[in-house]
């Protein structure tokens, strides 16, 4: 493993000097991200000077270095974790065998498709958030933003080089393609259903970055576990990155919920929206919201598809050491819950089958913890209010529910009783109106807008007062 070379048109540890052809077909591409970046990337402040971190190494210590850069001038690279030279399949029919370098003929079409499908949602969500930057509720949350944003185009890139190295001709077509589909485009929309919503404002941002990013660190989770190594690889050093995607969601959730809360006891009340604030029965629907759309992203919880990439070795789940069985799952049944004549049933079917639905629970966990913190914020306040995660039936469009109604609390329900209740469950248009008109921007190094707390501490040791972005 080569240390990362900072000195090649394309940042990289993989040696890219050595592979004329790739290195040729990688730069030609480079140019064209770069368009799709000034045309879709961040509108405005292009020019500005970002407090961004960039990867310099993949090891546990010390791989980013902080300083103020030019989003355009971002050094986008390829960047693999550390190769481990006895890495064996850790599950399906494989297990124990050495891990793949190359691709498989056989699994080709399978692979190329998880990564174009992993990919794809990348660049998607910086299309999504293009407008956040001009209502940025202050300087150290702008920052933020940009610095998620440069990440997902550099995933895009760790893909891409993925798709050019291993894939040959169709590696390259894909890679082309996933700078023409735009997001939210009737024509070409990207290829996951959440990709294509819009981000409207910033708390449906943060919203994003809790539910929707956590989503990516399980299904990167399940790729780390692939028989293919490269990708293994990729996807390892990926989701280092992630975390911290994940922290702007959980913080920014939890500043808002702290405000409030202030609000709540300034004013005497349970309605701040009269004082600025976001009330916490609209907070919930936001959950509500992006917790069920990030659901259906794990796809349906019976899967054929999911069990022959088990099998094959392509796709584990997560962290799939930690599960304790023999990661064969050959012979083994669990059960599903689906909806039979107006009644919740379960359904036993074989293990394999039913991986997507481990990855979907073990994500439903993780995203309680959020809730568990944000509930804290409010205990510590006095409030007597929780936020809940709505059943897992609620509101999809995918999987054993799609054709149904069920309420956050799990019940079945008529299509009258359904549209009875939808503004209780979900933000109305006037509660997104009303979350929209807060939206004023705050570019004083500093200051917060309104209706969020600041941050109990700054990035990389800077103050909270610091100018992460020189607007
Ligand atoms: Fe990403
Ligand atoms: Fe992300």
């Amino acid at each position: 493993m080569t240390a990362i070379d900072y000195s090649s048109r394309i940042p990289n540890n993989v040696n890219l000097d050595g592979d004329r052809r790739l290195q040729r077909a990688l730069e030609n591409w480079q140019p064209r991200f770069d368009d799709w970046w000034m045309e879709m990337g961040p509108e405005g402040f292009q020019q500005s000077e970002v407090y961004l971190r960039t990867a310099v190494d993949v090891g546990k210590e010390g791989w980013a270095h902080f300083g103020h850069v030019k989003m355009p001038d971002y050094r986008w690279g390829i960047f693999l974790s550390h190769a481990d030279d006895d890495r064996k399949i850790g599950f399906g029919d494989l297990k124990g065998e050495s891990v793949w370098q190359e691709v498989p003929g056989e699994f080709r079409t399978d692979l190329r498709r998880l990564i174009v499908v992993q990919g794809d949602t990348e660049p998607a969500s910086v299309e999504q958030q293009r407008h956040l930057g001009a209502t940025a509720p202050s300087l150290y949350d702008l920052r933020n933003l940009f610095q998620v944003n440069v990440e997902e185009g550099r995933h895009l890139w760790a893909m891409v080089y993925l798709l050019h190295g291993y894939f040959g001709r169709d590696g390259r077509d894909e890679a082309d393609a996933m700078l023409e589909r735009r997001s939210g485009d009737p024509d070409q929309p990207r290829i996951l259903g959440a990709f294509n919503e819009e981000t409207p404002d910033w708390l449906s941002f943060y919203m994003f970055t809790y539910f929707t990013d956590r989503d990516g660190k399980y299904q990167l989770g399940a790729l780390r576990e692939s028989a293919f190594d490269p990708l293994s690889r990729t996807c390892d050093f990926m989701l280092k990155e992630e975390a911290h995607h994940m922290f702007v969601g959980a913080s920014g959730i939890g500043r808002v919920v702290q405000r409030t809360s202030e609000l709540m006891n300034d004013n005497n009340t349970d309605d701040v929206e009269p004082h600025g604030g976001i009330n916490l029965t609209t907070l919930q629907r936001y959950i509500n919201f992006h917790y069920s759309v990030s659901l259906d992203l794990f796809g349906s919880e019976r899967s054929t598809n999911a069990a022959n990439y088990f099998a094959a070795g392509l796709k584990g789940r997560f962290a799939e050491d930690a599960f304790e069985d023999d990661h064969v799952l050959m012979g083994h049944e669990g059960t599903y819950t689906t909806v039979a004549d107006g009644v919740f049933v379960n359904e036993t079917m074989t293990a394999r089958a039913l991986v997507n639905q481990d990855l979907r629970k073990g994500y439903s966990d993780d995203c309680e913890k959020g809730l568990r913190r944000w509930n804290r914020v409010l205990a510590d306040h006095g409030i007597e209010f929780e936020f809940t995660l709505p059943h897992h039936g609620f509101h999809r469009d995918v999987g054993a529910f799609a054709d149904h109604h069920v309420s956050p609390d799990g019940a079945i329900l008529s299509d009258d009783e359904w549209e009875a209740g939808i503004d209780q469950w979900l933000p109305s248009a006037a509660e997104r109106a009303h979350v929209g008109s807060l939206m004023v921007p705050q570019l004083e190094a500093g200051k917060m807008a309104a209706w969020i707390a600041p941050p109990s501490s700054g990035i990389n040791t800077r103050p909270v007062e610091f100018d992460y972005v020189r607007v």
